[in-house]
Protein backbone atom coordinates (compact mmCIF):
# COMPACT_ATOMS: atom_id res chain seq x y z
CA UNK A 1 0.00 0.00 0.00
CA UNK A 2 0.88 2.97 -0.95
CA UNK A 3 0.59 6.19 1.41
CA UNK A 4 1.22 9.85 -0.11
CA UNK A 5 2.03 12.49 2.05
CA UNK A 6 2.44 15.71 0.51
CA UNK A 7 4.56 18.37 2.65
CA UNK A 8 5.17 22.26 2.58
CA UNK A 9 8.98 21.58 1.29
CA UNK A 10 11.81 19.43 2.16
CA UNK A 11 12.07 20.71 5.78
CA UNK A 12 9.23 19.16 6.60
CA UNK A 13 9.67 16.10 4.62
CA UNK A 14 12.56 15.39 6.32
CA UNK A 15 10.43 15.97 9.77
CA UNK A 16 7.70 13.82 8.93
CA UNK A 17 10.45 10.97 7.91
CA UNK A 18 12.38 11.62 10.86
CA UNK A 19 8.85 11.00 13.03
CA UNK A 20 8.24 7.85 11.23
CA UNK A 21 12.10 6.73 12.08
CA UNK A 22 11.35 7.84 15.72
CA UNK A 23 8.41 5.94 16.38
CA UNK A 24 9.70 2.93 14.79
CA UNK A 25 12.29 3.05 17.14
CA UNK A 26 10.33 3.41 19.96
CA UNK A 27 8.41 0.51 19.59
CA UNK A 28 11.31 -1.81 19.10
CA UNK A 29 10.42 -2.26 15.45
CA UNK A 30 13.74 -1.19 13.97
CA UNK A 31 17.22 -2.87 13.86
CA UNK A 32 18.08 -2.40 10.44
CA UNK A 33 17.55 1.12 8.60
CA UNK A 34 18.51 1.26 4.87
CA UNK A 35 20.20 4.64 3.74
CA UNK A 36 20.72 6.95 0.59
CA UNK A 37 22.94 9.26 -0.59
CA UNK A 38 21.80 12.48 -2.79
CA UNK A 39 20.15 15.90 -1.94
CA UNK A 40 17.10 14.55 -1.18
CA UNK A 41 17.58 12.83 2.58
CA UNK A 42 19.42 15.47 3.73
CA UNK A 43 17.17 17.27 5.68
CA UNK A 44 16.02 14.28 7.19
CA UNK A 45 19.93 13.56 8.17
CA UNK A 46 19.81 17.00 9.99
CA UNK A 47 17.02 15.95 11.76
CA UNK A 48 18.60 13.07 13.38
CA UNK A 49 22.09 15.13 13.87
CA UNK A 50 20.56 16.95 15.74
CA UNK A 51 18.21 14.99 17.48
CA UNK A 52 19.01 12.67 20.96
CA UNK A 53 17.82 9.85 19.26
CA UNK A 54 20.28 6.64 19.70
CA UNK A 55 21.61 5.00 17.03
CA UNK A 56 24.41 2.63 18.79
CA UNK A 57 22.07 -0.14 18.61
CA UNK A 58 20.88 -0.03 14.96
CA UNK A 59 22.56 -1.12 11.92
CA UNK A 60 22.37 0.92 7.96
CA UNK A 61 22.66 -0.66 5.32
CA UNK A 62 22.78 2.02 2.51
CA UNK A 63 21.71 1.54 -1.44
CA UNK A 64 24.86 1.98 -3.13
CA UNK A 65 28.17 2.81 -4.03
CA UNK A 66 30.45 4.41 -7.39
CA UNK A 67 32.50 1.49 -8.93
CA UNK A 68 36.23 2.53 -8.34
CA UNK A 69 35.83 4.95 -5.30
CA UNK A 70 36.73 4.58 -1.77
CA UNK A 71 36.20 6.30 1.62
CA UNK A 72 38.56 8.66 1.21
CA UNK A 73 37.18 9.89 -1.85
CA UNK A 74 35.33 13.13 -0.98
CA UNK A 75 32.83 11.83 -3.72
CA UNK A 76 32.26 8.20 -2.60
CA UNK A 77 29.11 7.68 -0.62
CA UNK A 78 30.53 6.42 1.99
CA UNK A 79 32.05 9.62 2.55
CA UNK A 80 29.28 11.09 1.88
CA UNK A 81 27.30 9.23 4.45
CA UNK A 82 30.12 9.64 7.11
CA UNK A 83 30.14 13.88 6.44
CA UNK A 84 25.89 13.75 6.54
CA UNK A 85 25.26 10.99 9.09
CA UNK A 86 27.59 8.51 11.04
CA UNK A 87 30.61 11.27 12.12
CA UNK A 88 28.07 12.62 14.23
CA UNK A 89 25.80 9.36 15.01
CA UNK A 90 27.29 6.55 15.00
CA UNK A 91 25.36 3.34 14.03
CA UNK A 92 25.92 -0.06 15.89
CA UNK A 93 27.40 -1.07 12.41
CA UNK A 94 27.25 0.86 8.64
CA UNK A 95 27.10 -1.26 5.25
CA UNK A 96 28.31 0.45 1.85
CA UNK A 97 29.17 -1.41 -0.92
CA UNK A 98 32.34 -1.87 -1.28
CA UNK A 99 33.46 0.03 -4.37
CA UNK A 100 37.04 -0.73 -4.41
CA UNK A 101 36.85 -4.08 -5.04
CA UNK A 102 35.39 -6.05 -8.41
CA UNK A 103 32.23 -7.75 -8.61
CA UNK A 104 32.48 -9.69 -5.60
CA UNK A 105 31.25 -6.64 -3.55
CA UNK A 106 28.01 -8.09 -4.79
CA UNK A 107 27.73 -11.16 -3.13
CA UNK A 108 29.30 -9.60 -0.66
CA UNK A 109 26.77 -7.08 0.09
CA UNK A 110 23.71 -9.73 -0.82
CA UNK A 111 25.22 -12.00 2.00
CA UNK A 112 25.40 -8.95 4.11
CA UNK A 113 21.72 -7.94 3.20
CA UNK A 114 20.49 -11.45 4.18
CA UNK A 115 22.02 -11.65 7.44
CA UNK A 116 20.52 -7.96 8.37
CA UNK A 117 17.20 -7.91 6.60
CA UNK A 118 16.40 -4.36 6.33
CA UNK A 119 13.31 -3.04 8.63
CA UNK A 120 12.94 0.34 6.74
CA UNK A 121 14.52 1.85 3.87
CA UNK A 122 14.39 5.31 3.06
CA UNK A 123 14.79 6.18 -0.74
CA UNK A 124 15.40 9.45 -3.27
CA UNK A 125 14.01 9.07 -6.74
CA UNK A 126 15.54 9.87 -9.87
CA UNK A 127 14.67 12.26 -12.44
CA UNK A 128 14.07 8.91 -15.04
CA UNK A 129 12.23 6.80 -11.89
CA UNK A 130 15.31 4.99 -10.94
CA UNK A 131 16.12 4.07 -7.29
CA UNK A 132 19.22 3.08 -5.30
CA UNK A 133 20.80 3.52 -9.20
CA UNK A 134 18.33 0.66 -10.86
CA UNK A 135 18.17 2.52 -13.83
CA UNK A 136 15.29 1.97 -15.97
CA UNK A 137 15.27 -1.74 -17.50
CA UNK A 138 16.42 -3.62 -14.72
CA UNK A 139 14.89 -6.82 -13.48
CA UNK A 140 12.33 -6.39 -10.59
CA UNK A 141 14.29 -9.32 -9.67
CA UNK A 142 17.46 -7.69 -9.50
CA UNK A 143 20.02 -7.80 -6.22
CA UNK A 144 22.83 -6.16 -5.67
CA UNK A 145 24.65 -5.82 -9.03
CA UNK A 146 26.92 -3.66 -10.78
CA UNK A 147 25.22 -1.17 -12.96
CA UNK A 148 26.36 1.45 -16.26
CA UNK A 149 24.58 4.32 -15.37
CA UNK A 150 22.51 6.28 -17.63
CA UNK A 151 23.96 9.78 -19.34
CA UNK A 152 21.29 11.55 -17.64
CA UNK A 153 22.14 10.32 -14.31
CA UNK A 154 25.52 11.31 -14.77
CA UNK A 155 24.50 14.38 -16.03
CA UNK A 156 22.40 15.17 -12.76
CA UNK A 157 25.23 14.34 -10.32
CA UNK A 158 27.58 16.10 -11.88
CA UNK A 159 27.15 18.43 -9.60
CA UNK A 160 28.93 16.59 -6.92
CA UNK A 161 32.31 16.65 -9.01
CA UNK A 162 34.67 19.10 -10.07
CA UNK A 163 34.06 17.87 -13.63
CA UNK A 164 31.24 15.81 -15.94
CA UNK A 165 34.38 13.34 -16.56
CA UNK A 166 35.06 12.64 -13.18
CA UNK A 167 31.53 10.97 -12.47
CA UNK A 168 32.42 7.61 -12.58
CA UNK A 169 30.12 5.48 -15.16
CA UNK A 170 29.96 2.74 -12.97
CA UNK A 171 28.39 1.91 -9.48
CA UNK A 172 27.61 -0.99 -7.04
CA UNK A 173 23.88 -0.97 -6.49
CA UNK A 174 21.06 -2.88 -4.46
CA UNK A 175 18.68 -4.50 -6.69
CA UNK A 176 14.82 -3.87 -7.06
CA UNK A 177 14.00 -7.38 -5.00
CA UNK A 178 16.54 -6.43 -2.19
CA UNK A 179 14.65 -2.98 -1.85
CA UNK A 180 11.39 -4.48 -2.38
CA UNK A 181 12.45 -7.02 0.22
CA UNK A 182 12.28 -3.98 3.10
CA UNK A 183 9.34 -4.08 5.83
CA UNK A 184 8.64 -0.66 5.09
CA UNK A 185 9.91 1.67 2.76
CA UNK A 186 9.53 6.16 2.85
CA UNK A 187 10.69 7.48 -0.84
CA UNK A 188 11.07 11.16 -0.40
CA UNK A 189 11.22 13.44 -3.32
CA UNK A 190 11.17 17.00 -3.74
CA UNK A 191 10.88 19.54 -6.66
CA UNK A 192 9.65 20.06 -9.91
CA UNK A 193 12.48 18.04 -11.56
CA UNK A 194 11.15 15.01 -10.28
CA UNK A 195 6.81 15.13 -10.80
CA UNK A 196 7.00 13.50 -13.90
CA UNK A 197 8.79 10.37 -12.31
CA UNK A 198 6.56 10.70 -9.17
CA UNK A 199 3.63 11.09 -11.45
CA UNK A 200 4.59 7.79 -12.92
CA UNK A 201 5.85 5.76 -10.47
CA UNK A 202 1.87 6.62 -7.93
CA UNK A 203 -0.54 6.61 -11.31
CA UNK A 204 1.72 4.87 -13.81
CA UNK A 205 1.34 1.06 -14.83
CA UNK A 206 3.89 -0.87 -12.86
CA UNK A 207 6.58 -1.68 -15.38
CA UNK A 208 10.81 -1.54 -15.56
CA UNK A 209 10.99 1.34 -17.53
CA UNK A 210 9.71 3.21 -14.58
CA UNK A 211 11.95 1.70 -11.73
CA UNK A 212 9.81 2.95 -9.03
CA UNK A 213 6.47 1.81 -10.04
CA UNK A 214 7.07 -1.12 -8.21
CA UNK A 215 6.85 0.59 -4.99
CA UNK A 216 3.05 -0.07 -5.86
CA UNK A 217 2.98 -3.69 -5.08
CA UNK A 218 5.20 -2.92 -1.69
CA UNK A 219 2.85 -3.36 1.49
CA UNK A 220 4.06 -0.59 3.31
CA UNK A 221 5.32 2.52 1.07
CA UNK A 222 4.87 6.21 2.60
CA UNK A 223 5.73 8.81 -0.20
CA UNK A 224 6.65 12.15 1.66
CA UNK A 225 6.74 15.05 -1.60
CA UNK A 226 6.88 18.54 -1.93
CA UNK A 227 3.80 20.47 -4.42
CA UNK A 228 6.25 20.89 -7.21
CA UNK A 229 7.02 17.49 -7.01
CA UNK A 230 3.36 16.40 -6.68
CA UNK A 231 2.47 19.06 -9.55
CA UNK A 232 2.02 16.38 -12.60
CA UNK A 233 -0.30 14.14 -10.53
CA UNK A 234 -3.66 13.52 -11.60
CA UNK A 235 -6.97 13.61 -9.81
C1 LIG B 1 21.42 9.16 -7.21
C2 LIG B 1 21.33 8.12 -6.12
C3 LIG B 1 19.89 7.83 -5.71
C4 LIG B 1 19.18 9.15 -5.49
C5 LIG B 1 19.12 9.93 -6.79
C6 LIG B 1 18.41 11.27 -6.64
O1 LIG B 1 21.45 8.64 -8.48
N1 LIG B 1 21.97 6.87 -6.44
O2 LIG B 1 19.87 7.01 -4.57
O3 LIG B 1 17.88 8.92 -5.03
O4 LIG B 1 20.44 10.17 -7.21
O5 LIG B 1 19.31 12.24 -6.17
P1 LIG B 1 18.88 13.58 -5.51
O6 LIG B 1 18.28 13.24 -4.19
O7 LIG B 1 20.16 14.36 -5.34
O8 LIG B 1 17.91 14.23 -6.41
Amino acid sequence: MMRVLIVKDELEGGRVAFDQIKGAIATGSLHVLGLATGSTPLSLYKEIRNSDLDFSNIISVNLDEYVGLGEEDAQSYRYFMKENLFNDKPFKESYVPNGLIGEEACDEYNQILEEHPIDLQILGLGRNGHIGFNEPGTSFESETHKVQLTASTIEANKRFFERAEDVPTEAYSMGIASIMKAKSIILMSYGESKADAVQKMIQGEVTEEVPASILQNHKDVTIIIDEAAASKLKK
